[in-house]
């Protein structure tokens, strides 16, 4: 084979492919396929300088070394609403309506597959990188994974650069397979995606479909997906176009209705307002678009004997009752243990071991039990042990609380907790330091607090049993890269109770450094957005006891330094403003807008509160200019501009 014939051979492998996984309809025998497919390896081999990284063979790639690096979204990957009956739909779409003032707008309906969302990134129609959603803002960079799912093109039908986005998942047959090593399919598909080796991710066949396009306005959701599709990308193509509750209610029953025989998990449908000048004008909350949103199905429910109750230790010191269950399938699924939630729902539930339970399970939530189905004579009632399950130290109740806890800092199960919540992807990110290994570490002692991470060394690391010297030099890497994580994730890690990612982001930005913070008194950490009584309360007992204290310290000392990013502000324009943009701008996007208030010094915040400062108000704006006129009645004082008002405000 000569090189022009070998990059012909790759077009009509590519072709072949697409035919085969994509369209389902191959043109050439799979034998065919393979002998094609190995004799481009054979010019490869022999030609290594010349091969095309647009070859078949290339969906494999070179492994990616360490980690994954992080992708910063072009706009955030939001997350949907749910409704889970008529009445919520009904109610849905009333507020759509309230929305646009009126208007019924068509709506579109479609299969909400339970996999992994990905935004992939076609440059002048070439893949040229894929991220996983991550927190929505920043995801990792999974090129070389994605590229080994079949049916996904490398390169597109149009030379066009666009950002398309939609949900990898594992066909539940190949997940059979799987079955001992992951929960369900999304976890499979999600733990292969992260795999440091491509060839792993690629023997886990994974598959994906795409159900957006950004930056490809059309002028509704349905035409995306055709162009999508015209574009040889993926899609779910029968997308129903409903005018009515009805029309939603019937589409979201036939999809119900085939859930069983399609060879992957959906659970629900998701409903979105057909026409993308109307999802403008709707929008979004904080966490999801006002346009669209999931119907979830019911939760699916067994009977099974529950035969014994454990006892859980949390890293809070709480305790949790689990069931242990005569193994039963739920949704694909063996389970065998369920929560119980606490002695309160034991007792108002009437659980007595022996007894046959129904247990049910939805998605990712942990299985529970819900209620008796029967009950038998010989069947016992549970009690909360008087002492700790792992540290034997006495167990704490108040009489009103409904938690039985354990306060002993130094017990094994509440370290063990802190510590895996600690290293977890939302908090430091430390790779490889699995639940196995922090038991190990913390069973023989060697982990004793947070900070003792950062001073493991190489020898107490390959001492462990399952433990080579490359995973040993890879953990300590990890634990390295680490260091340097931003402050809003160190202060989430640390643990301190009732500061959750969101509180902790809030307090960073308000703060500035982990100096302030530290500092901070009960009534100006009160000063924080959302931050109350309770959260202010504990930061201060936190910050201010000596086991935090000399924490903090062994942390400086090996040098953990989370930094805080200011984001780049352009001036200072709009200090301590806060904006809202609503309507349809004619001479930027709303994003657009909203970075250039940012720029200026201001903050975007999503609803109309007498707090606002600023409205600026673009076409078609909806309701938000009447809600900020009548608390300017009421005694506000919200700026209300419209665009060449807000033109001025960004030049003067
Ligand atoms: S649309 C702004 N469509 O469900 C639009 N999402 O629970 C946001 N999902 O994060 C998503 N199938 O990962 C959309 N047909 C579908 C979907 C779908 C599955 C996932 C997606 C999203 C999650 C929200």
């Amino acid at each position: 084979m000569d090189f022009d014939s070998y990059l012909k051979e790759v077009k009509e492998l590519n072709h072949h492919a697409h035919l085969y996984y994509t369209l389902d309809t191959p043109e050439i025998s799979d034998n065919e396929y393979d002998l094609r497919y190995k004799s481009l390896i054979e010019f490869e081999s022999a030609n290594p300088l010349q091969v095309d990284p647009l070859s078949p063979t290339q969906r494999v790639g070179h492994a990616v070394s360490g980690k994954f690096p992080p992708f910063q979204h072009h706009s955030k990957l939001p997350s949907l609403g749910n409704v889970f009956s008529r009445e919520e739909l009904e109610a849905f779409v009333e507020r759509v309506q309230k929305g646009l003032d009126g208007v019924m707008p068509r709506f579109t309906v479609e299969p909400k597959i339970d996999g992994l969302a990905v935004a992939i990134h076609y440059k002048e129609g070439r893949l040229e990188v894929a991220a996983t959603r991550g927190d929505g803002l920043t995801g990792e960079t999974v090129t070389p994974n994605v590229k080994t799912i079949r049916s996904l093109p490398l390169i597109l039908n149009e030379s066009v650069s666009l950002e398309v986005r939609g949900e990898i998942f594992m066909r539940k047959s190949t997940f059979s397979e799987l079955e001992e090593t992951f929960a369900n399919p999304r976890n499979a598909a999600a733990g292969s995606i992260r795999q440091q080796d491509p060839q792993v991710a690629s023997d886990r066949k994974l598959d994906i479909f795409l159900y957006q396009g950004v930056g490809v306005s059309i002028g509704t959701h349905s035409q995306t997906v055709s162009h999508l599709d015209s574009l040889g990308l993926p899609v779910n193509p029968n997308v129903p176009l409903c005018n009515s509750v009805d029309d939603i209610e019937s589409a979201v029953d036939a999809i119900r209705q085939q859930k069983d025989d399609f060879d992957w998990e959906i659970d629900g449908a998701v409903i979105k307002v057909d026409d993308e000048s109307y999802q403008d004008q709707l929008g979004f909350t904080i966490k999801a678009p006002r346009w669209a949103t999931a119907y979830k199905f019911p939760t699916e429910q067994v009977v099974t004997r529950l035969l014994d109750i454990d006892v859980q230790v949390g890293r809070t010191g709480v305790l949790t009752p689990v069931a242990k269950l005569e193994p039963v399938r739920v949704t694909g699924v063996t389970v065998s243990n369920a929560t119980l939630h606490n002695m309160d729902e034991i007792e108002r539930k009437g659980v007595k071991i022996g007894d046959d339970v129904v247990v049910q399970r939805a998605g990712e939530v942990i299985p529970e039990v819900v209620r008796v189905q029967k009950t038998y004579p010989d069947s016992r009632s549970f009690e909360m042990p008087l002492n700790c399950p792992v540290c034997e130290h006495e167990v704490f109740h108040e009489e009103g609380d409904v938690a039985y806890r354990c306060l002993n800092p130094l017990c094994a199960a509440r370290l063990k907790g802190n510590l895996e919540h600690f290293v977890a992807r939302k908090a430091m990110d430390i790779d490889g330091m699995g639940k196995q290994l922090i038991d190990q570490l913390v069973d023989s002692g060697e982990l004793k607090t947070l900070s003792d991470i950062y001073y493991l060394t190489f020898e107490q690391l390959e001492a462990l049993e399952r433990m080579g010297e490359k995973s040993a030099q890879n953990v300590l890497e990890a634990i390295e890269v680490s260091k340097t994580r931003p402050l809003a994730r160190f202060v989430f890690a640390l643990g301190i109770p009732f500061v959750g990612q969101r509180t902790a982001e809030l307090l960073v930005e308000h703060f500035g450094s982990l100096e302030a913070l530290l500092v901070a008194s009960f009534d100006e950490l009160l000063d924080v957005d959302e931050v109350g009584d309770v959260i202010a309360q504990s930061c201060v007992d936190t910050f201010q006891s000596f086991a935090f204290q000399h924490e903090l310290k062994r942390f400086y000392d090996v040098g953990v330094k989370p930094e805080f990013k200011e984001s780049v502000v352009a001036s200072t324009k709009f200090d301590g403003q806060t904006f809202l943009v609503t309507g349809t701008l004619s001479s930027y996007s709303r994003t657009d807008a909203q970075a250039l208030i940012k720029e200026n010094g201001g903050r975007v915040v999503s609803s109309v509160s007498k707090k606002l400062n600023i409205l600026v108000v673009g076409d078609k704006p909806g309701s938000k200019v009447e809600k900020a006129e009548a608390l300017n009645a009421a005694g506000a004082e919200i700026q209300i501009l419209d665009e060449d008002g807000f033109k001025a405000a960004l030049e003067g």
